[in-house]
C-alpha cells in the first residue's frame, strides 16, 4: 500500500526513481509525487499530480525538471482524499523537508493538534504531513537526533523516506513493521518498499526494520538503531530471476496472469512429489518428521483470496490428513485473545508476504511460541522473513492487483502439504499415489479450461449487464464461490455475493429474482445432487442460472441456463479449473464494462495498513 522509491546517485534522479515507482505501482495509484534536489544547493524541488504515475510523468516532462537525488510516492490514499494537496512528498512549515510515507500513523491527530499550537501551517488532512511537520519542528541542525526524538512520538506502522535541504546528497530511511529495502549500487544507491524493483538495478540490498534508521549517500550506507547507535545489517544479494514484467502480447496484465497458469502450476508442483512413495516432497519447511507427527491442529491465516485458497486446504486438511484446521481472517484473528494448544502449527499464506493484517497476527502466534509455516509468493518478503518454514509459490511476479495465479499456485501447494502429512499418519501408498495421478493432470486440465475463453466471453457479454450476482457452491465449492464473487466484484464492480449453496433457503433467497443470476459451482461429486436441489429453488423464483459443471448427471442441462464445461477432476483440486473459469468470467465481464482491470478502483495489489 503506497509505494515508496528513491534514488541518489549520478543518474538522472527523475528517470531512475519513476522506473522504479512504476514497478511499484501496484502498491496504489491514487495520487504520485516526487521531490529531490539538482546538485549541492538545497533547494528541494518537487511536483505531485492526482492519479497514475503517467500523470507524474507527464508533468515533468513539461518542467524539465533534473535531480540527482529524488525521493517519489505512489500514494493509496489512508487519510486525506486522493487530491494533488494530500499527494506526497509533504513538507515541514518552513519547507526545508521532504517525505513520503507509507503506512499509518495512528496518533495523527493528536500530533497535529500539539504541531498546531506551536505554529506549524499545515497544508493537507494526511497523517504524513503530521510527521514532516514533527521531524521538522525539532530539528536543530542535526537530522539524525530530529529523527531519534521523533520516533518514540510515532504510533502506528510507517516506512518513511525523507530529504532535507541540509543534506542536498542524502536520504534518510525509517522503517517500522512496513517494508523498505536499500540497494546499494557502484556509486548509487537506491531505496524501495519492494526489492522486486531492485532486480534490475543492483545486486546487493539490506532490509531495515524495527525503527532501524539508514542514511544514504552515493558511496555510503549507514545503519543506525531506534537509538542511533550505529548497527551493521547484513546485506542480502538480489536474487537473479529478474523476470521480464511485461503483458507481452495481451492487453491486461490480469489475462496474461490467468493464461500463465498452467506454467506456474507446473512450478508449483514440479519436484515436489515422489510417486514411487505417493508422497509429497516439500524443501522449506523447516520441521524434522518427529516435528511434523506432533502437529495436533493447525491454524491457517491469511485474507482475501489467500483466505479463499486456505479455506479449501482446511477441507482437505481434516478430509485426508484427519488434522482439525481452524481457518481465520487475519484481521480479526490477531484482535482475538487467542488460545494456542500445544501442537498447534500455522500457516500463514500471502501472495506479497506484505499483508500487515496476517503479519501481526504471526507476529502474536510467534510471541505465543507458535511455529509458523509461510505459503509466499515474493522471495525475501517480511511474512518469509518471520515465518519459521516457507513453501514458495512459484508463481512469478503477479502485477494485477487481482490475485489470479497466485490462488491456484496456493491451493496445489497446500494439496502437497496435505497429501504430506496424510501419509505421514494413516494414508495408505495406493491412496497417496491415486492423489498425484489426479494432480499431476491438472496444468493441462487448465489449459482445457483457458481454450475455452472464447465462449466464456460470449457468456460475459451476454451476462454482463447484470448488477448483482450469487456464487453458489458446497464443500470446496464453497471458497471457490467465495472467490468467484470476490474476482467478479473488484475488478468489474458488480455486487457478488459468495454463498454456500445450502444456506440460500435460511434468508438470501429472498434476493432471488430474473434480475440477479446464480452462478453456480457444480463440479464437486459428493454435493453435487445437493447442489441440483438448491439450483431448483433459484430456478423457481425464475433465478437466471449460468453452471460450472464437469459432468451433466442428473440432468444439470435441464436446470442450468448456460453451462461452462471444466475438465473432470477429484473433489480437492476441482476449486481450481472451476476458478480459471470464473476468472475469465470475471475478466471478461469487466472488460465489456470498460472497468480499469489491472488497477480496479480503490484497490492495490499489497495491503501494507491495516
Ligand atoms: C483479491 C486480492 C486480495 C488479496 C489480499 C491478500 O484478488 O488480491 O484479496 O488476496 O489482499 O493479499 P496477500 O495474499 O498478498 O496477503
Amino acid at each position: 500500500m503506497c509505494g515508496i522509491f528513491g534514488y541518489v546517485g549520478n543518474q538522472d534522479a527523475v528517470n531512475v526513481t519513476l522506473t522504479g515507482l512504476k514497478k511499484l505501482e501496484y502498491r496504489g495509484y491514487d495520487s504520485a509525487g516526487i521531490a529531490g534536489f539538482n546538485g549541492v544547493s538545497g533547494e528541494v524541488k518537487y511536483c505531485k499530480v492526482v492519479g497514475k504515475i503517467s500523470r507524474l510523468e507527464e508533468e515533468l516532462n513539461k518542467l524539465d525538471l533534473h535531480l540527482n537525488t529524488a525521493i517519489a510516492q505512489t500514494r493509496w490514499a489512508t487519510h486525506g482524499k486522493p487530491n494533488e494537496v494530500n499527494a506526497h512528498p509533504h513538507f515541514d512549515t518552513s519547507g526545508s523537508l521532504a517525505l513520503v510515507h507509507n503506512g499509518i500513523i495512528e496518533n495523527h491527530d493528536a500530533l497535529r493538534k500539539m504541531l498546531v499550537a506551536k505554529g506549524c501551517i499545515f497544508k493537507s488532512e494526511t497523517d504524513t504531513e503530521v510527521v514532516a511537520q514533527l521531524i521538522g519542528s525539532l530539528y536543530e541542525g542535526d537530522f539524525l537526533a530530529a529523527v531519534q526524538h521523533a520516533l518514540p512520538l510515532l504510533h502506528g506502522a510507517y516506512a518513511l523516506v525523507m530529504i532535507h535541504k541540509d543534506y542536498p546528497q542524502q536520504i534518510f530511511a525509517v522503517a517500522s513493521a512496513a517494508p523498505l529495502v536499500v540497494g546499494i549500487g557502484e556509486q548509487e544507491a537506491f531505496l524501495s518498499s519492494d526489492v522486486m524493483a531492485l532486480k534490475a538495478v543492483v545486486k546487493e540490498v539490506l532490509h531495515l526494520a524495527n525503527n532501524e534508521v539508514a542514511v544514504v549517500r552515493a558511496d555510503q550506507v549507514e545503519t543506525f538503531d531506534a537509538s542511533m547507535a550505529k548497527i551493521v545489517k547484513t546485506r542480502e544479494t538480489v536474487s537473479s530471476d529478474a523476470e521480464e514484467i511485461s503483458k507481452g502480447d495481451f492487453e491486461h496484465y490480469t489475462i496474461k496472469e490467468i493464461f500463465e497458469q498452467p506454467k506456474t502450476l507446473n512450478a508449483a508442483i514440479a519436484s515436489r512429489y515422489n510417486e514411487d512413495y505417493g508422497t509429497a516432497t516439500l524443501d522449506g519447511l523447516h520441521m524434522d518428521v518427529t516435528e511434523l507427527l506432533n502437529v495436533q491442529r493447525i491454524l491457517i491465516l491469511a485474507c482475501g483470496t489467500s483466505w479463499h485458497a486456505g479455506f479449501i486446504g482446511a477441507y482437505m486438511l481434516e478430509d485426508l490428513a484427519r488434522i482439525p484446521v481452524q481457518v481465520e481472517i487475519s484481521s480479526e484473528y490477531r484482535y482475538k485473545n487467542p488460545i494456542v494448544l500445544p501442537g498447534t502449527y500455522v500457516i500463514a499464506m500471502s501472495q506479497s508476504g506484505e499483508t500487515a493484517d496476517t503479519i501481526a497476527a504471526v507476529e502474536e502466534l510467534k510471541a505465543k511460541g507458535a511455529k509458523i509455516l509461510a505459503l509466499c509468493n515474493v522471495h525475501g518478503s517480511t511474512l518469509t522473513r518471520l515465518a519459521d518454514g516457507c513453501l514458495y509459490l512459484r508463481a512469478g511476479p503477479e502485477i494485477g492487483v487481482c490475485s489470479t495465479k497466485a490462488f491456484t499456485s496456493q491451493v496445489v501447494v497446500l494439496f502437497l502439504f496435505t497429501l504430506l502429512m496424510a501419509r505421514m499418519r494413516h494414508m495408505g501408498k495406493a491412496e497417496g499415489q491415486a492423489l498425484l495421478q489426479a494432480l499431476k493432470p491438472l496444468p493441462d486440465q487448465v489449459q482445457q479450461v483457458l481454450e475455452e475463453a472464447n465462449r466464456i466471453q460470449q457468456l460475459a457479454k451476454d451476462y454482463s449487464h447484470y448488477d448483482n450476482f450469487f456464487f453458489l457452491g458446497r464443500r470446496h465449492m464453497y471458497p471457490a464461490a467465495l472467490e468467484g464473487a470476490l474476482k467478479l466484484k473488484e475488478i468489474s464492480y458488480i455486487n457478488a455475493n459468495g454463498y454456500p449453496a445450502g444456506e440460500m433457503k435460511h434468508g438470501p433467497i429472498a434476493l432471488i429474482n430474473e434480475q440477479c443470476p446464480t452462478v453456480a459451482l457444480c463440479a464437486n461429486k459428493a454435493v453435487y445432487t445437493k447442489m441440483l436441489s438448491n439450483l431448483m429453488e433459484v430456478k423457481a423464483r425464475n433465478g437466471r442460472i449460468l453452471a460450472v459443471a464437469s459432468s451433466d448427471v442428473d440432468g444439470l442441462k435441464d436446470i442450468a441456463d448456460d453451462i461452462i464445461w471444466v475438465p473432470e477432476t477429484i473433489d480437492e483440486l476441482a476449486p481450481i479449473p472451476t476458478s480459471v473459469a470464473l476468472q475469465l468470467f470475471a475478466y471478461f465481464v469487466a472488460r465489456e464494462r470498460g472497468c480499469d482491470i489491472d488497477q480496479p478502483r480503490n484497490l492495490a495489489k499489497s495491503v501494507t495498513v491495516e
